[in-house]
């Protein structure tokens, strides 16, 4: 069976799931502004066994990893039984999640036993209040997920932090200091304009290069061998603080764009297989899934060969921004 080879001659190994568009928070960065809010509708959600049949094919293809997303993943009621059914395709090496962390003490046992080996949780804000500003979330709650995530034993804990300006750029310090006594990977997220309301995204933007140093002001940073990162087969640069357990990442899609080395498809929670985060470009994989694997299997190498080479976020510094994305936001995409 061939690899997914797109036509820049980038080789696809890694697949983004998202499992649902539900989410209990409201982040104003991911479906925020003046879009409106859209709630699941769960016909339109793959089943488990769809869900299954997709990844199983993709690892045929040479797929490595699968990272389960959403909306919030740990809104679906079947999310257990099926980390385990993806865990069971013995050909994936890294099945790992994304999760806003608000559920995860309750499942971080049980995803772990079922044979989720990474974990990834989203935490803006050490302040109660700020937060549940932004979105309704408890920084209290995601610190509890984030202890039963390293107490299960997963084989890594990430942290994902969206800078914005106006909101958490006094907090990066004490971000970055989590990584220090915890083996706790923190990363800092520049804010893109998917999903985002122009305004916001112009008032709140901040490079990933001036969070570095800031932090760099405070700390001694070390670079990190590739072969001492963190797992993972995402775009993060990685940085030590000299003597901390664990690491601080930057993602950058907007200052420093890695496209070139884009190596992934996102499978939407209602079937579309997507090319690329920017632009709303895929192939129907429910319709795939009424035929053979076959179909499912070149429903891939479709939307391998309508990969962009690189987003379109340009126009935004140019100040010609009109959002390219029609109304998806994050939260329906999966980050
Ligand atoms: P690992 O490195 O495997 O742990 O995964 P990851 O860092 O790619 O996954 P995660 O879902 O934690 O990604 C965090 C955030 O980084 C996303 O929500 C996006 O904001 C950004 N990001 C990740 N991958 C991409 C990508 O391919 N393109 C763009 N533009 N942004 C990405
Ligand atoms: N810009 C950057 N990252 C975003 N996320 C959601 N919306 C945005 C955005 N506009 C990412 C964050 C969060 C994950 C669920 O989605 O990394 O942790």
């Amino acid at each position: 069976m061939g690899e997914l080879v797109d036509l820049h001659g980038r080789r696809i190994l890694y697949l983004r799931v998202s499992v649902t568009n539900n989410c209990n928070l409201k982040c104003a960065y991911c479906a925020g502004g003046t879009i409106a809010h859209t709630y699941g509708n769960r016909e339109n959600h793959l089943s488990s066994n769809e869900l299954i049949r997709v990844i199983k094919c993709a690892a045929k293809l040479g797929i490595k990893g699968v990272r389960i997303t959403g909306g919030e993943p740990l809104m679906r009621d079947d999310i257990v039984d099926l980390v385990n059914g993806i865990a069971a395709l013995s050909e994936l090496n890294d099945i790992s999640m994304t999760t806003n962390g608000m559920l995860l003490s309750h499942h971080a046992d049980a995803l772990c036993r079922a044979g989720l080996k990474r974990i990834n949780i989203s935490l803006d804000s050490l302040i109660e209040r700020k937060l549940e500003a932004l979105n309704g979330a408890s920084s209290l709650r995601i610190l509890e997920g984030i202890e039963a995530a390293l107490n299960a034993g997963f084989e890594c804990v990430k942290l994902n932090c969206v800078v914005m300006r106006g909101f958490n750029l006094d907090e990066v310090i004490k971000l970055a200091s989590l990584s220090i006594d915890r083996p706790l990977h923190v990363r800092f997220i520049e804010l893109q304009p998917v999903g985002c309301e122009r305004n916001f995204f112009l008032q709140q933007f901040i490079s990933a290069a001036q969070v570095l140093q800031i932090i760099k002001g405070e700390f001694e940073l070390e670079p990190i061998e590739r072969a001492d990162e963190p797992p993972g087969l995402g775009p993060a640069r990685y940085f030590r603080i000299k003597g901390a357990l664990g690491t601080v990442g930057f993602i950058a899609p907007v200052s420093e764009p890695f496209c070139i080395s884009c190596n992934r498809l996102r499978l939407t929670y209602d079937g579309i297989l997507r090319a690329c985060l920017a632009y709303n470009i895929g192939v129907d994989m429910k319709r795939a899934l009424k035929g053979g694997d076959e179909m499912v299997e070149e429903a891939f190498r479709r939307a391998a060969m309508l990969k962009p080479l690189g987003h379109n976020y340009a126009c935004i510094a140019e100040g010609t921004y009109e959002c390219p994305f029609g109304n998806m936001t994050m939260k329906e995409i999966g980050g």
